[in-house]
C-alpha cells in the first residue's frame, strides 16, 4: 500500500462513479428540479438546505457550505483519509487502485517518513502506559490518585507516565530503530543546539496523550507531579500536530458517544478527565490556546450545540468576550452556543467533585444562549438609563449582529435590540444589511454558479459604480471619513493584500495620514485632485457612511483582522476549496496543484 495514487485513476474513478448515489444511501435525498436535495448531515438543520447535483457529480451545502465531490463527501461523512476514501470507491466498482512511484526512491521515502511518525507516537504512548505500572512510577500513581482520578478513566484516556531519567524514552525508541532525527522532529526528544546533545523532552511528567478524531496519537501533554514549573508541557508543532485545531478529549467524547449532539468546551485535560470521570463525557479542551475559528468548524461539524465553559473571574468574561467574536461568523441556522461561568476560584475538576455530577449538568443545562451573554456584556458596566450609553450599548451590539451570516438568529436580535433600546427596528436593519459578507468566500459562490437556488456574487471590485464596496473600498472610506482612524491601522503594512483595486491608495492615503499633514478629507481631497484616485476617494467621501461613529473604530479592526486572516494566510481549508473548485468548473488543475491538492486533503484528514 505505498506510493501514489495516479490522479488519472482518481479522475477516472471519479467520472464512472455518482455522487447522488453515493451520497444517497447515507443521507435521504429528493429530487428537486435538476437536482437532489435533502438534511445537511454536516449540521443540524430542519429545511433542507444541501443539494447534490448529478450534472455537476457535487454536492454543495448553501447552510454550512460544506461542498466538494464524491471523495470528498465519503472523507467528511465516513471520516476517512484520502486513500482511505479512494479505496472505498474503487471496491464498490471492484476497481483496483493503483499505486505509482513504487519504485520511486523519494516517494518510498515520504512514505516511510508518514508510517514512522504514527508509528513513533505510537509506540511512545504505549510505552508511557507500560510504565506507570512500574515501580519507579509510585510517586505518580499516588499522584494520579490523590486527583482522584479512577484506574477506568486513566485508562479511557490512556494516562502514563515518562520517567526520570534522560534518556528513557530515547532509548526504548531507538532500540527499536526509529532515528534520533525523527525523535526530535515529532517532539519526543529535545535537541541543544549548543552542546548537540539530545534528550527526552517529557521527564517524570503524568502522560496524556493527544489522539486525533480516530484515536491516533498525533501528540502528548505532560504534567509535573508537584508545583514545577512548567506545570504542563505539550508537544511542540509537528507534521502531525497543530495546537490550534486539536481539541483534548474529543476522541474519547465519541467513543463514548457516537452520535453526540452537544459538545463542552472547557480550559485544561483535568478538567476534560474528571468530567469524564463523574460521567460528563463531552467535554474538550483546547491545548492552552484561545478557541479559535478552526477549532469550532470542526465541533459544528460533529454536533449543533457547544457551550462554552469560563472561570467567574475577569480573565474568564474576556475570554468569553473573545470566543464569542469567534463563534458569531459560524452561528448559521440550526447552531447553537451557550456560555456558562464558574464560580470564582473553580474549575470544572474542582466543581464536579465538590457539587457532583447532577449539579454540573444543571449548569451546563442553564448555561446562558449567545444571545444573552451578548446583551449582557454590551451592557456591562453601563447605566442605560442614560442616552449616551444606550448608544454605546447599541452600537456594540450591532457590530456582533453585523457579523452574523444571514438567518433566523440575526432577525431575533434585531428584534430583540429594538425591544432594548426602544429604537425602531428598521432604523437598525438599515445599519447592518448593507453590508457584504465577509464569510462568503468567492470559489464557494462559484460552486453553486447555475444552479436554481444560486446567488448572485457579492460586488468584490471597488468600481466608480454606487455598487456594494469592496472590503478594502470600506477601510478606504472609513479613513476618508474619519482620519483620526488611521491610528488603528497596524504600524507594519504587511496586512495590504496586494490584489486589492484600493490597497494602494489605502496605503498611500494612511501614508499621508500618518505624516500628520492631512488631518481632514477636504485637505487630503484636495492633495489627489484631479487624478483618478482624488475621483476615487470623492465618490468614497459623497456615500453615506451607514455605520454609526461609535461603532467604527471596531469596523475598521474587524476589516483588517478579517484581510489579516484571510488574504495573508488563506487556511488549508480554503486552499482545498479553491482548488477544489478550479477542477469543478472543468480547468485542468497542474501537476503540482493536483499534488499540493492530495497533500492538503491528506492532511484536513490525517
Ligand atoms: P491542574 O492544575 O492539573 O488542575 O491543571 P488544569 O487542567 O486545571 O489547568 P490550568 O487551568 O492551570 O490550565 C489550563 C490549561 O492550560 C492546561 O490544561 C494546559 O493545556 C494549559 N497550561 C497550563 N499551564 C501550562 C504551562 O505551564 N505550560 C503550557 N504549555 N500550558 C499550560
Ligand atoms: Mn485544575
Amino acid at each position: 500500500m505505498s506510493g501514489q495514487i495516479p490522479q488519472r485513476f482518481i479522475d477516472d474513478l471519479l467520472a464512472r462513479v455518482d455522487v447522488v448515489e453515493v451520497v444517497g444511501e447515507r443521507v435521504k435525498l429528493k429530487k428537486a428540479g435538476r437536482n437532489h436535495a435533502g438534511l445537511c448531515p454536516f449540521h443540524q438543520e430542519k429545511s433542507p438546505s444541501f443539494t447534490v447535483s448529478a450534472d455537476k457529480q457535487f454536492y454543495h451545502c448553501f447552510g454550512c457550505g460544506a461542498h466538494g465531490n464524491a471523495l470528498r463527501f465519503l472523507m467528511e461523512y465516513e471520516n476517512l483519509r484520502f486513500p482511505e476514501a479512494v479505496e472505498q470507491l474503487a471496491a464498490r466498482l471492484g476497481m483496483e487502485v493503483p499505486r505509482e512511484g513504487a519504485d520511486d526512491p523519494r516517494a518510498q521515502a515520504r512514505e516511510r517518513k508518514h508510517k514512522e511518525g504514527v508509528n513513533l507516537l505510537e509506540l511512545s504512548a504505549s510505552y508511557y502506559r507500560e510504565r506507570l505500572k512500574m515501580p519507579e512510577a509510585e510517586a505518580a500513581r499516588q499522584y494520579l490518585a490523590e486527583r482522584g482520578l479512577s484506574p477506568e478513566v486513566q485508562q479511557a484516556f490512556a494516562i502514563g507516565y515518562a520517567p526520570a531519567g534522560w534518556e528513557a524514552l530515547k532509548r526504548h525508541l531507538s532500540e527499536r530503530g526509529i532515528t534520533e532525527a525523527v525523535q526530535i522532529e515529532y517532539g519526543l526528544l529535545v535537541h541543544r543546539e549548543d552542546s548537540g546533545r539530545t534528550y527526552d523532552r517529557f521527564r517524570d511528567r503524568v502522560m496524556f496523550p493527544i489522539r486525533d478524531i480516530r484515536g491516533r496519537t498525533i501528540a502528548f501533554g505532560g504534567r509535573v507531579l508537584g508545583d514545577a514549573k512548567p506545570k504542563y508541557l505539550n508537544s511542540p508543532e509537528t507534521p502531525v500536530f497543530h495546537k490550534g485545531r486539536e481539541l483534548y478529549g474529543l476522541f474519547e467524547a465519541r467513543q463514548a458517544n457516537p452520535r453526540l449532539e452537544r459538545l463542552v468546551i472547557v480550559e485544561g485535560y483535568m478538567d476534560v478527565v474528571a468530567l469524564a470521570q463523574f460521567g460528563i463525557r463531552n467535554a474538550v479542551a483546547t491545548l492552552g490556546t484561545s478557541t479559535s475559528e478552526e477549532h469550532l468548524g470542526r465541533l459544528f461539524r460533529m454536533v449543533g450545540e457547544v457551550v462554552f465553559c469560563f472561570d467567574g473571574d475577569r480573565a474568564g468574561r474576556q475570554a468569553a468576550a473573545r470566543a464569542l467574536q469567534t463563534v458569531l461568523p459560524q452561528m448559521i441556522d440550526g447552531r447553537q452556543a451557550r456560555f456558562m461561568f464558574l464560580p470564582e476560584g473553580e474549575d470544572p475538576d474542582t466543581l464536579v467533585r465538590r457539587e457532583g455530577p447532577e449539579a454540573f449538568e444543571d449548569r451546563i443545562t442553564c448555561a446562558s444562549p449567545l444571545s444573552e451573554f451578548l446583551f449582557d456584556h454590551a451592557a456591562e458596566g453601563r447605566d442605560l438609563a442614560a442616552i449616551e450609553a444606550r448608544e454605546r450599548f447599541a452600537s456594540q451590539v450591532l457590530s456582533a449582529i453585523g457579523k452574523l451570516p444571514e438567518g433566523v438568529l440575526k432577525s431575533l436580535l434585531l428584534t430583540e435590540l429594538s425591544r432594548r433600546t426602544g429604537v425602531d427596528q428598521s432604523r437598525f436593519e438599515a445599519l447592518v444589511t448593507p453590508r457584504e459578507e465577509p464569510q462568503a468566500s468567492p470559489p464557494l459562490a462559484a460552486d453553486s454558479g447555475g444552479d436554481e437556488a444560486s446567488r448572485p456574487l457579492p460586488e468584490r471590485r471597488g468600481g466608480t459604480t454606487g455598487g456594494a464596496l469592496s472590503l478594502m473600498g470600506r477601510v478606504l472610506q472609513l479613513l476618508v471619513h474619519e482620519p483620526r482612524l488611521v491610528e488603528r491601522l497596524p504600524e507594519e503594512s504587511d496586512w495590504y493584500p496586494g490584489e486589492e483595486p484600493d490597497a494602494w491608495l489605502c496605503h498611500e492615503v494612511e501614508r499621508l495620514l500618518r505624516a500628520g499633514r492631512y488631518r481632514s478629507a477636504q485637505v487630503l481631497l484636495a492633495h489627489f485632485h484631479g487624478t483618478a484616485e482624488g475621483e476615487r476617494l470623492a465618490e468614497l467621501a459623497r456615500r453615506e457612511l451607514l455605520i454609526p461613529p461609535r461603532a467604527r473604530a471596531a469596523e475598521l479592526d474587524g476589516l483588517i483582522e478579517h484581510f489579516r486572516r484571510h488574504l495573508l494566510r488563506p487556511s488549508h481549508q480554503e486552499e482545498v476549496d479553491a482548488l477544489l473548485s478550479k477542477q469543478q468548473r472543468g480547468e485542468r488543475l497542474s501537476q503540482e496543484e493536483r499534488q499540493r491538492l492530495m497533500g492538503l486533503l491528506t492532511e484536513l484528514k490525517g
